[in-house]
């Protein structure tokens, strides 16, 4: 990924609720145009460190630079630039999902028609048209998650900002806000979600923080992530022959393998970077005179990686 202008700086970000130290000493530079995800376990810091960025909440320690804005000393530049989805939707129990978007699109910006446009798009768009004159207190769960990730749709703020987005929603809900997620990001803005899904956070984000007890303990792109673990890769080859212990030796020599077993008539390669070996792991074995007769690779997924750096699987952490 091209590197870009730097769209949030986070520089020793510290929260503490009386002693207990919920955020811990972050420091994070997140990019203009692209989805940064926060992936980490119930109580991680996630939303403590999102209610900071957008000035709710004070830092005990350290700030953040949003467009060079700091939130400590400039948060009305800060909020003119940020919109959140929260995590628990605050709606104000007897508005609807009509009268809650009309409003959200007048501070928009939005006039008249315009508005009235606007809101009836989006709440098509999530399937909320018909439940638009219900009152908050009559929706489900996921009908008020929805109304609260339009927000931020109608706003299309420069950073926005998704706390846990599809939480409560169904499968086909999921889709559809990861799909506008990357519209918005592919129209301009600088996106952070924060969210305990690892496919979520594989599918969508650009990069990952992974954030544990309130430390960021890793970051890149999933892929880098991936490749980060050792021997992380495994490549799986079934041969006919005859395999030499000099050729055996000449696999254990590259320095992306970290590991070669033989089962049977089967190689298995505990490796990185499968993708750049692979072509000469062939060649050496055929000209070896070891005849090739199945390759399967895989990759480590985002949970491997999670375990890697933490320790614990995310469901366990919880
Ligand atoms: N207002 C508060 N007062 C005291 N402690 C709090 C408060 N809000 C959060 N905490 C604590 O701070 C830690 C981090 O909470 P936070 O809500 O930031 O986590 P999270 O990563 O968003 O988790 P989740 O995935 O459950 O939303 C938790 O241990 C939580 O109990
Ligand atoms: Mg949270």
């Amino acid at each position: 990924m091209d590197v870009g202008n730097i769209a949030i700086k986070i520089v020793d970000l510290t929260k503490y609720y009386g002693n207990y130290l919920a955020v811990d000493h972050i420091n994070l530079e997140v990019y203009e145009r692209e989805i940064f995800g926060f992936l980490g376990p119930n109580g991680a810091g996630k939303s403590t460190t999102l209610l900071m960025l957008i000035t709710v909440l004070r830092p005990s320690e350290g700030t953040a630079y949003i467009y060079g804005y700091d939130i400590r000393k400039d948060p009305e530049k800060v909020r003119s630039l940020v919109g959140i989805a929260f995590q628990d939707p605050k709606l104000f129990w007897i508005h609807t999902p009509y009268e809650i978007l009309i409003w959200h699109a007048k501070v928009s910006g939005y006039r008249g028609y315009k508005a009235r446009e606007v809101v009836k798009d989006i709440l098509t768009t999530f399937d909320m048209w018909e439940s638009r004159n219900k009152k908050a207190f009559e929706l489900s769960g996921g009908m008020r998650k929805r109304v609260e990730v339009a927000k931020v749709f109608i706003q299309k703020p420069k950073i926005a900002i998704f706390d846990e987005p599809t939480a409560q929603i169904d499968v086909s809900g999921k889709h559809m806000i990861w799909d506008m997620i990357k519209g918005l990001r592919d129209d301009g803005s600088t996106v952070i979600l924060a969210t305990n899904e690892l496919y979520e956070a594989d599918v969508l984000s650009d990069r990952i923080g992974i954030i544990y007890k309130g430390r960021i303990v890793a970051v890149g792109t999933p892929k880098e992530l991936k490749d980060t673990i050792p021997g992380g890769d495994i490549l799986e080859v079934v041969y006919d022959g005859v395999l030499t212990n000099g050729l055996i030796d000449r696999l254990r020599g590259y320095s992306e393998v970290s590991k070669v077993e033989i089962i049977d008539s089967m190689i298995r390669i505990y490796l990185n970077k499968v993708e750049e070996l692979l072509p000469r792991i062939l060649e050496d074995l055929i000209k070896n005179g070891v005849n090739v007769k199945s390759v399967n690779m895989r990759e480590p997924t985002l949970d491997d990686v999670f375990i890697h750096y933490t320790g614990s699987r995310i469901k366990e952490a919880v």
